[in-house]
């Protein structure tokens, strides 16, 4: 990893800058891309105080003309990108399908689907002629998984991993090196569950009152998360093991099972809300026949006793 040039989008917090952070600590250059201009200055003021090279870029991943602009940023500075293009920026918004406006729709896809599409299509065919890189996605459990109430964040999700894997494909079939992972980790403690703070103006909110009960909802699914880091070398990991699958919450592995048995055995899906990544199934058989008949842990049997809508906002 060693004087490579890792570019990294939604790198002023969260997972971004944790995966900013450990990959300077293994030697890397880094390119930190984000649509917060103080939060972005504050990290990579953070990251060169510790003597790591650093570029920061204002960015805005839903509009493809920024995108452009920091690939030619980077190449201005660095020269190449190297290794990493860690696609990671990503807003929420929660609530019940049919109470989300348009516009909270066009915000969400466009930060979440678009800025993966563009960053494919800016940086890609960089590392292709190169011959050389890694292209890091983030979705998430979301992605494999529909929990109720994140019907826009699930369609999101679920497009960032069908592109991955579609992306891995057409690399292979073209016989480039160029490696692909796709992240897919449930609640990490990071500022997600505040993304409305980078809402344009032109999104409607809609009703303010059930919109802070998402929030409140989503904060306390957040708090039960894992720490960044973790999900960081996670990351760095599977870039040195030319991983594609990043799992980084195993004990709700069973969910993903769950749900292809489903499909396989055309049954309905299966109860699933969106505090499920907090209740820590133990012992959870991949093969389970529905999240009901999982063994749950102590916390999980709370969880359950508060009813199973018990934390539904709404
Ligand atoms: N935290 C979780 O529980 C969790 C779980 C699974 C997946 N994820 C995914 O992880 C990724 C990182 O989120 P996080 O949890 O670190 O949250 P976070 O809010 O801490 O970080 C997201 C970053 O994206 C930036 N951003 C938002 N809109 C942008 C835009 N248009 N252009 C550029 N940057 C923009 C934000 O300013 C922020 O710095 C997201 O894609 C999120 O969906 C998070």
């Amino acid at each position: 990893m060693q004087g490579k040039v890792a570019v990294i989008t939604g790198a002023a917090s969260g997972i971004g800058l944790a995966v900013a952070k450990r990959a300077a600590a293994d030697g890397m250059k880094v390119v930190l891309a984000d649509i917060e201009e103080r939060a972005l200055g504050d990290a990579a003021r953070t990251l060169a105080a510790t003597g790591a090279e650093v570029l920061a870029v204002v960015t805005d991943v839903s509009d493809g003309s920024s995108v452009e602009a920091l690939r030619d940023r980077t190449l201005e500075r660095f020269g190449a990108v190297h290794l990493l293009v860690h696609n990671n920026a990503g807003v929420e918004v929660v609530g019940p399908l049919w109470a989300v406006s348009e516009s909270q729709w066009r915000w969400i896809l466009g930060v979440n689907l678009w800025g993966v599409i563009h960053g494919i299509r800016v940086f890609v065919p960089l590392l292709i002629k190169q011959a050389a890189g890694h292209v890091v996605n983030t979705a998430s459990l979301a992605g494999l998984s529909s929990p109720a109430l994140m019907g826009p964040y699930n369609a999101t999700k679920h497009g960032v991993v069908t592109i991955s894997e579609t992306l891995y494909r057409d690399l292979q079939l073209k016989g480039s090196p160029v490696g692909v992972s796709v992240l897919c980790p449930g609640y990490v403690r990071t500022g997600i569950a505040e993304s409305h703070r980078n809402r344009p103006t032109w999104v409607d909110q809609g009703d303010s009152a059930l919109a802070e009960r998402g929030h409140a909802a989503a904060r306390q699914f957040v708090e039960g998360g894992i720490a960044a880091e973790i999900v960081a070398e996670a990351v760095l990991d599977a870039v040195r093991a030319n991983r594609f699958y990043i799992m980084t919450h195993p004990q709700t592995n069973a969910i993903v099972g769950t749900r292809m048995h489903e499909i396989l055995e055309g049954r309905s899906p299966t109860p699933l809300p969106p505090s499920f990544v907090v209740i820590p199934y133990v012992a959870a058989p991949w093969h389970a026949r529905s999240i009901a008949s999982l063994e749950p842990s102590t916390t999980g049997v709370a969880c359950q006793q508060s009813g199973f809508y018990g934390l539904c906002p709404f």
